[in-house]
């Protein structure tokens, strides 16, 4: 069967439809296992140039997406812009045009102002990668999520997943809102008061600021970092103190709400202490941290090579 993607770029996952998104997971699930064999490199790009324009820092996604290129075969250029100054406009556009102009195939990016994927899409030839854009999203850390929820769990219709921590200020949280509802799953979010989104009741998605609520018969908790980088001066901030008092994930509140098989899941970068317990995050029967950046490589190459090669078979 060959199936063509009707997107040239992955500005989001808002605009993706449920087949796209399973169309994704199931080319990543091939890939995973690509990853596991010693010889890991394939083809699909050769001859091809990706290159990384990222304007946060960044070592996971940058990697991950490196990796990724590379395995499959592309030539891959990381940008060095850490602490640059352009921001949205001409010469931020500019930037993106020389390096269009190289004739390269793929520009991932990431950059801490919302649409900037969007905006840079329409002006250039090469396939246009989201890795992060504001608070907006963070289309391939979702769908690594879900690749690993799928293979916990067999499937994400029907499941329940809470998602807890600074929900108002995270693409993971929005990017997982918009996969999770399209693909069937509950979603809940647990949010301090001050950290949760209203616009997500929208998909029909209950908020609570009571964690034992938020995580009851849970088959996933995704836990998340205060985004500090992205809160206002202004903005209503919790202690750590009382964050952990209330919001931390450890062994007795996961067992005592959630299901017995439930699984951890955290995108990372992770405050070991503060999110959730070093015990939690290192226990084998629960936490599935270092599988979602095992599957990330998988995504990333699925991505890759779905939007340069425009179909999968
Ligand atoms: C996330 C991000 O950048 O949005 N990290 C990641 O890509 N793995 C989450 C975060 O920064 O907390």
């Amino acid at each position: 069967m060959t199936l063509s993607f009707p997107h040239r770029h992955l500005l989001d996952i808002e605009r993706l439809s449920a087949t796209e998104i399973e169309l994704l997971l199931d080319r990543a699930a091939q890939f995973a296992l690509q990853n596991r064999r010693p010889h890991k490199k394939s083809t699909q790009l050769q001859g091809r140039t990706v290159v990384n324009l990222f304007y946060e820092n960044s070592t996971r996604t940058r990697t991950s997406f490196e990796i990724a290129a590379k395995r499959l075969g592309a030539d891959v250029v990381n940008v060095p812009l850490e602490h640059s100054s352009v921001a949205k406009g001409e010469t931020f556009l500019d930037t993106v045009l020389t390096l269009d102009a190289m004739q390269i195939d793929a520009l991932v990016i990431r950059h801490n102002e919302e649409g900037i994927p969007q905006f840079i899409a329409p002006h250039v030839k090469a396939h246009v990668i989201n890795a992060g854009d504001g608070k907006h999203e963070h289309p391939t850390q979702a769908l690594l999520d879900a690749l690993t929820l799928r293979r916990h769990k067999g499937k994400i219709a029907g499941l329940i997943v809470a998602i807890c921590g600074d929900v108002a200020h995270s693409r993971v949280a929005r990017s997982n809102a918009h996969l999770l509802t399209k693909l069937g799953a509950m979603v809940r979010m647990i949010a301090p008061a001050g950290y949760a989104q209203a616009n997500f009741t929208k998909l029909g998605i209950e908020c609570t600021d009571d964690l034992a609520k938020g995580i009851k018969d849970a088959d996933a908790v995704m836990t998340l970092r205060i985004q500090h980088e992205r809160i206002g001066g202004l903005e209503q901030t919790i202690s750590q103190d009382d964050y952990v008092r209330d919001y931390r994930i450890d062994h007795h509140r996961l067992l005592r709400h959630a299901k017995p098989d439930v699984i951890v899941m955290h995108p990372g970068p992770t405050n070991r202490g503060v999110e959730i317990t070093d015990e939690l995050f290192e226990d084998p029967a629960h936490s599935v941290v270092r599988e979602q950046v095992e599957m990330g490589v998988a995504v990333r190459m699925a991505v890759l090579d779905v939007l340069l090669n425009g179909t999968v078979s």
